[in-house]
């Protein structure tokens, strides 16, 4: 009967409150974790859509950046980076290493690719490092030619290695995720993850930072599917 009464509010709640928010483009396209089969890494996946979004938008600031285009300023990377810190290091980041992988752990199977999950991790402070080169970079954007190079090689390689990242995640860590969880471990991850969402869409940051990708692919004029 808990269990029953558990899946009840798991299926009533989560729509509201997961990244899927009718209310913003930004969190519009999963549904896969309703249902009595709910995947945990559809939440995850839902990230990704987010975080491809970001990267276009960085990629485009790059390529403007090139061209001497005055729509991309310092304050513009400063936005790009703020967006990259939320939905990449607090929100997709922080709910694998804190959440999804000591989860996987403690399940029956989960220590089998104990080291792929230690790449995982080391490939996330990886991308805070590369972000954080970034930032560090925008700071000589008024340096001329040779600072603009440098921001756009780090850049690139920002994108680079967060699109390898997120490839490894989709064709190889979630396919093994779907086949090691049951539906019972299915259901008590997708509870935790929630809890995380649900503090950030009740702080607001779903929402300022949303706002903040329309109206970068407006000014900088990205097209997302
Ligand atoms: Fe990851």
């Amino acid at each position: 009967m808990k269990k029953y009464f558990l899946l009840f509010v798991i299926l009533t709640c989560f729509p509201v409150v997961s990244c899927a928010n009718k209310e913003y483009r930004v969190f519009d396209s999963f549904k896969n974790y309703e249902g009595s089969d709910a995947f945990a890494t559809e939440l995850l996946r839902a990230d990704f859509l987010i975080q491809e979004r970001i990267l276009k938008i960085l990629e485009k600031a790059l390529i403007l950046l090139e061209e001497n285009d005055d729509s991309v300023t310092k304050k513009t990377f400063e936005e790009i980076i703020e967006v990259m810190s939320y939905f990449f290091d607090k929100c997709h980041f922080e709910k694998e290493n804190a959440i999804l992988f000591p989860f996987v752990k403690n399940v029956q199977g989960g220590l089998e690719k104990k080291d792929f999950l230690g790449q995982l991790l080391m490939e996330h402070i990886s991308v805070r490092d590369r972000k954080r080169m970034l930032l560090n970079a925008i700071e000589e954007i008024h340096l001329g030619k040779k600072a603009r190079k440098r921001i756009r090689k780090i850049g690139y390689g920002y994108i680079k290695f967060t699109q390898k990242h997120i490839k490894m995640e989709e064709k190889v860590l979630f396919p093994w995720l779907d086949e090691l969880l049951s539906h019972d471990d299915q259901l008590a991850l997708i509870e935790r993850l929630n809890t995380v969402e649900v503090k950030d869409i009740d702080d607001g940051l779903h929402e300022k930072y949303s706002i903040t990708i329309e109206k970068l692919e407006n000014q900088l004029t990205v097209y997302s599917e």
